[in-house]
């Protein structure tokens, strides 16, 4: 059976998409890969810590650094230090006219960090949320160049429907959780005729395809990590 290679960061780094209901499986199972990146950003939306990485920063240290360069120089001293980090949303009216404002200068400004130091994964737990909302500037760059940068992507999303369909045939990989609703089950029937099994899985199990070499395989639910 062709076996699955999954490159979080580096020489062609990978874009990942984690899809499925809530409650399916989905963060979980990120948390592992992610685990396998050297080097990690988990941006962290919900400042929930689901990641559960000890290191937690906040993503208005990036946003008061005015330049490329200094934005790279301090992620770099903090993966340099902790390998992985958790980057939550910090209240900063001043970064914006509306929260929704302040959270995408915030998210652009750790995407910019990261895409400028290069060799590193993002995780975005609910992409879905950041692309809707705000996808911006920087998120565009880490989810379309990070390849060439060793930037890798790790996006977990809930409705694999609402985002652009151009974007989800560029991933190269999904992992697709148990669907709800038909639009998702659709689109992931698009993407690969065997990813429509997803309509049918339990909690915990997932049919991981492999979009470079058109492999899929389901995986039996693991043990929690
Ligand atoms: N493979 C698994 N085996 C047992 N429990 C799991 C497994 N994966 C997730 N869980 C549990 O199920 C709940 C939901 O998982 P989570 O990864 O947060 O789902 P999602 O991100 O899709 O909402 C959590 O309490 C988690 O600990
Ligand atoms: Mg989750």
């Amino acid at each position: 059976m062709t076996s699955i290679e999954w490159r979080p960061s580096g020489a062609n780094a990978q874009r990942t998409l984690v899809v499925g209901r809530s409650g399916t499986g989905k963060t979980t199972r990120a948390r592992g890969l992610a685990a396998l990146a050297p080097r990690a950003v988990w941006l962290d939306p919900k400042g929930l810590n689901e990641a559960g990485w000890p290191h937690i920063v906040q993503a208005d240290l990036f946003a008061d650094i005015g330049t490329a360069g200094g934005r790279a120089a301090a992620l770099r001293d903090l993966l340099d230090q902790h390998g992985r980090i958790v980057v939550q949303l910090a209240d900063r009216p001043d970064l914006g006219k509306t929260p929704k404002a302040s959270d995408a200068a915030q998210v652009d400004a750790v995407a910019h960090a990261a895409y400028t130091l290069g060799n590193v994964l993002v995780a975005i737990d609910d992409l879905q949320g950041v692309m809707e909302s705000a996808p911006t500037y920087y998120v565009m760059r880490v989810l379309t160049m990070g390849r060439s940068r060793g930037v890798g992507s790790l996006g977990m999303v809930t409705s694999v429907y609402r985002l652009p369909l151009d974007f989800v045939r560029q991933t190269n990989h999904i992992l697709a959780f148990a669907q709800h609703m038909a639009e998702d089950v659709d689109r992931l029937r698009a993407i690969h005729p065997d990813l429509a099994q997803a309509s049918d899985l339990e909690p915990y199990e997932y049919a991981w395809a492999d979009l470079d070499t058109g492999t899929v395989r389901v995986f039996g639910p693991l043990a929690a990590n």
